[in-house]
């Protein structure tokens, strides 16, 4: 096909996808396309402006290393994780909602008896954390994994530090035989995603800020049940309208309740003040009846 100009190109590129022999890739590649060369006529986008989307693309993928992903914040920052999310999790009412995974799990993380400090010297105030795993015919959820993490009161990931060379206020853990879990973490502060790179600098641009608000992150998983990755927030954060990736949701809001020195709900006399934090988990079953 020769002389193709700016009405006949987009038809010119599907059509040579004709012998692609995945379909979903073939759908996903068209439709690819179809809205990208959409995107540069709509915007009408000039060389120069194509030359720096590019340059910046590159950027992107220059900042990622094995302890970095700049395109999950990308895509998390767009609000495309949150969109791809919550088209792949549309739960019963009564479920537990997800939200973003984010850049800072790690697989494989330590497994913990239940009651541990997971902290494991993170830096922050003592939160008690305890509550419930069920599926939604309200019953209990023995065994179900639990993996926890969470940044500490400088606002870092273990995996932040250098060297990573233990998990710290991250652990993997196992609900007891009526659902129920419990553990010692930190509280919670908010804090910015990484914005020294190319994201940080498109987010400046935009005239937006990189904060989160404080959340402590959950991955839990049991046969028969869908995987749930998701987040609780700290009520009264300032930073719940305006999450940088764009991860609230009403229901994962909660109070964690600070508590003067004294006794603490694991029988120790602490004398510094401490938070409790109480979240009951609903999964949702893979099959029904
Ligand atoms: C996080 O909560 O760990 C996170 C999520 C998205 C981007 C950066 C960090
Ligand atoms: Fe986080």
């Amino acid at each position: 096909m020769q002389n193709l100009d700016e009405t006949t190109i987009t038809q010119a590129v599907i059509a040579r996808h004709a012998n692609t022999a995945d379909q979903r890739l073939k759908t996903v590649m068209t439709c690819l396309v179809r809205h990208l060369h959409c995107f540069a006529r709509e915007v009408d986008l000039t060389e120069v402006e194509w030359a720096a989307g590019l340059e910046f693309l590159t950027a992107v993928g220059h900042a990622c290393s094995p302890t970095r992903q700049e395109f999950i914040l990308l895509s998390d920052t767009l609000g495309l994780s949150t969109l791809v999310a919550a088209q792949n999790h549309r739960k019963p009412v009564g479920c537990t909602e997800a939200t973003v995974f984010g850049p800072f799990h790690v697989e494989g993380a330590p497994e913990r008896a239940l009651g541990t400090d997971v902290a494991n010297g993170a830096e922050g105030e003592p939160c008690f954390v305890r509550g419930s795993i069920r599926g939604l015919a309200g019953e209990p959820v023995a065994g179900a994994v639990i993996e926890i993490w969470q940044a500490d009161a400088r606002g870092l990931y273990d995996v932040q530090y250098e060297p990573f060379d233990e998990h710290r206020a991250r652990a993997t853990l196992r609900s007891a035989a009526d659902g129920g879990y419990h553990f010692l973490s930190i509280v919670a502060t908010p804090y910015p995603i990484p914005h020294d790179g190319p994201v940080g600098q498109l987010l400046d641009a935009l005239g937006r800020h990189p904060w989160r608000p404080a959340h402590l992150h959950f991955r839990i998983s049991a046969p028969g049940y869908e995987t749930l990755v998701t987040h609780v927030f700290r009520a009264g954060d300032p930073y719940l309208d305006s999450d940088a990736v764009f991860g609230v949701r009403s229901s994962l809001v909660v109070d964690w309740v600070r508590h003067e020195a004294g006794l603490a709900p694991n029988g120790q006399l602490l004398d510094i003040p401490f938070s409790t934090l109480d979240f009951d988990f609903v999964l949702n079953p893979t099959h029904q009846g």
